[in-house]
């Protein structure tokens, strides 16, 4: 089974770079590695110091490297949809789409994306995937995409949760817009559960780990905890923070002040993360780009540590849970705040919302009619009656 391990955090904390080393040291212990970006503006190619292109180059032994190109995958990936929007906004008289102009539509970037996971999730090409993303909102945005994509495509056509088939007789045509052929329903119907398997696959802590990448300052240490909140509520697995960028003691006066900061939040991160497996990369004397510099932060980063193995324990960040007392939902979420943390019920659907994040959870069977009575925050956990 392929394992994916995606590095997230704030811009500039070295996403990339950690990436980029855990790819090296994957390879070099005979696991056949892929190091994938999604981050549009791609510094995987500053780190190796290679030419990468839109399908994965193999660059040493076990080692590949790919950055995705969204004009290019949507290329591959979306000719049938192609046509549908071709033929929609043709009817609004609009000419001739080219792949450049969809590439600007919204979640274009992050279905393309998702789609390439999910290939190598299934085709078995390579033992793991590791990614690197764009800075934490993008990442969040790719993250909470299959489920909000499943949302939307449920209200715009009638299609069925359990065999993911546009039911055609409820299809109502919109006005002068053509009511697409079969070729075209059968597209949706496939990107549908594609994404759905997507997220299946994001979600299951068996492949996927999710691993926050930050540094010892305030501001990267907030961003972290935000993260962490919102990447449970959306039931993804994280088993660590990378702490990087930690000034060695030797790095003179002008340090002084910033390695006392560091220190203390270093204890912070510590005490907040205490569950997690916290681990700690030295700020180095040189840029770590090229292969010796990466492979020299990796000695760091793994020394003693499997970068494959699920490194802590694995806490089910959702719960649906029928007991004497009631039926709960209970959503994992340490840092977020009572006063920014939403519920809604709307038409059988909960919606729970943590600052500008939201959630539709799909309910399960027994729990579909209920709507929410009651919530509390206990633990960390924000818990949800229904009734
Ligand atoms: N431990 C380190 N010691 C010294 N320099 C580092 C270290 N880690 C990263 N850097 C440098 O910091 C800069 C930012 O790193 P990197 O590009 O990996 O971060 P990122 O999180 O991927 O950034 P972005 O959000 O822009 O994608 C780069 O110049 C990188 O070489
Ligand atoms: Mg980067």
């Amino acid at each position: 089974m392929v394992r994916i391990l995606l590095y997230t955090g704030k811009g500039g904390v070295g996403k990339t770079s950690i990436s980029a080393a855990t790819g090296l040291e994957l390879a070099s212990r005979g696991f056949k590695t892929l190091v994938i970006s999604t981050d549009p503006a791609h510094s995987l190619r500053d780190a190796f110091m290679k030419t990468i292109g839109n399908e994965p180059v193999k660059v040493r032994e076990n080692l590949y490297l790919q950055e995705i190109s969204v004009t290019e995958a949507i290329r591959k990936y979306w000719d049938n949809l192609k046509l549908y929007l071709t033929a929609l906004m043709r009817s609004q008289g609009v000419e001739g789409i080219a792949a450049e102009e969809i590439a600007t539509l919204p979640g274009f970037d992050e279905a393309t994306e998702l789609l390439y996971i999910r290939e190598y999730a299934n085709s078995g090409q390579f033992d793991v995937v590791v990614m690197d993303t764009a800075p934490t909102g993008e990442s969040l945005k790719l993250l909470s995409f299959p489920e909000a994509f499943s949302w939307y495509m449920e209200r715009i056509f009638p299609i069925s949760r359990k065999t993911a088939k546009i039911m055609r007789p409820l299809m109502k045509p919109f006005l002068g817009v053509p009511i697409p052929d079969d070729k075209v329903f059968g597209s949706i119907e496939e990107l549908y559960s594609q994404m759905r398997e997507v997220k299946e696959i994001l979600s299951d802590s068996a492949i996927t780990t999710i691993r926050l990448v930050c540094n010892p300052d305030r501001m990267s240490f907030n961003e972290t905890k935000r993260a962490f909140t919102y990447l449970l509520m959306y039931g993804y697995n994280v088993d660590s923070v990378i702490v990087n960028k930690i000034y060695a003691d030797n790095t003179g006066d002008f340090l002084k002040k910033w390695r006392e900061s560091q220190t203390e939040i270093l204890e912070e991160i510590e005490t907040a993360f205490a569950d997690l497996k916290v681990m700690k990369v030295p700020m180095s004397a040189n840029e770590p780009t090229g292969e010796k510099l990466l492979k020299s932060m990796a000695d760091k980063l793994y020394e003693g540590i499997d970068p494959m193995a699920i490194m802590s324990e694995v806490k089910p960040p959702v719960q649906f849970m029928s007991e004497e007392k009631g039926k709960f939902v209970k959503i994992r979420v340490p840092f977020a705040e009572k006063k920014n943390t939403e519920l809604h019920n709307r038409g059988g659907e909960l919606i729970v919302q943590v600052d500008n994040w939201r959630r539709v959870f799909f309910l399960p069977q027994s729990m579909s009619d209920l709507t929410p009575i009651n919530a509390e925050f206990n633990k960390g956990y924000l818990i949800i009656e229904m009734r």
